[in-house]
């Protein structure tokens, strides 16, 4: 009962905070989302994993190549090499494209296209994730041993883990710019 009256309390601070209201589940994920920072030590489950690798696998791109492999690092070491202050239980999946690709091959943004369907595939199964470029650099210098298939490079790392749900997730969000200054309409 505590736990319920929490969760519409908490709904309705989320609809006040973003002035929508919320109807739709993927919607409801995409808006009330953020890129979590701190973790419980829970595992995630292999189940998860799954799920969250089809949506990776079920993610559009250009011309239908999926150039894309998933490489899925569980070992907690690896793990923190990967990110600093890693929480132990975080996986964090590799998203990874052919070094070989053509100039104007799309596989930067088909990477990313797979790592965002995961990303939400995440939140959406009730677990915190966070999309990562800056560990790119290093992984790529030992892809030997993160085992990213021969010929291929790292895009984005995605870290995935059970959130801390003692932190607000409204104020954990970064701020947006306001709508208004992105949209144009042609009309
Ligand atoms: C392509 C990309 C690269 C990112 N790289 C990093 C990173 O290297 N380190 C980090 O802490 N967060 C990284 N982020 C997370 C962003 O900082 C985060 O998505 C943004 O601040 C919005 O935060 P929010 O989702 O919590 O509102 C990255 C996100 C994207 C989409």
């Amino acid at each position: 009962m505590k736990k319920l009256a929490f969760l519409l309390v908490f709904s309705l601070l989320l609809v006040g905070a973003y002035g929508q209201s919320a109807t739709n589940e993927v919607i409801n994920t995409i808006l009330n989302g953020y890129s979590a920072r701190a973790y419980t030590s829970e595992p995630v489950s292999d189940k998860d994993i799954e799920l969250i690798l089809d949506c990776g696998v079920k993610a559009p791109s250009a011309r239908n190549a999926q150039p894309w492999k998933f490489t899925v690092i569980k070992n907690g070491d690896l793990v923190g090499q990967i990110i600093r202050n890693a929480t132990p239980g975080n996986v964090v999946i590799l998203i990874s494209g052919p070094e070989s690709a053509e100039q104007g091959m799309s596989v930067n943004i088909d990477c990313a296209l797979a790592t965002e369907s995961m990303f939400i595939a995440a939140l959406g199964l009730g677990l915190g994730a966070r999309i990562y470029t800056a560990p790119i650099a290093g992984v790529n210098a030992r892809k030997q041993d993160f085992q990213i298939p021969e010929g291929y490079r790292a895009v984005t790392a995605l870290r995935i883990g059970h959130m801390d749900k003692n932190v607000d997730a409204v104020t954990a969000a970064s701020p947006r710019k306001a709508k208004a200054e992105l949209v144009n309409v042609v009309e």
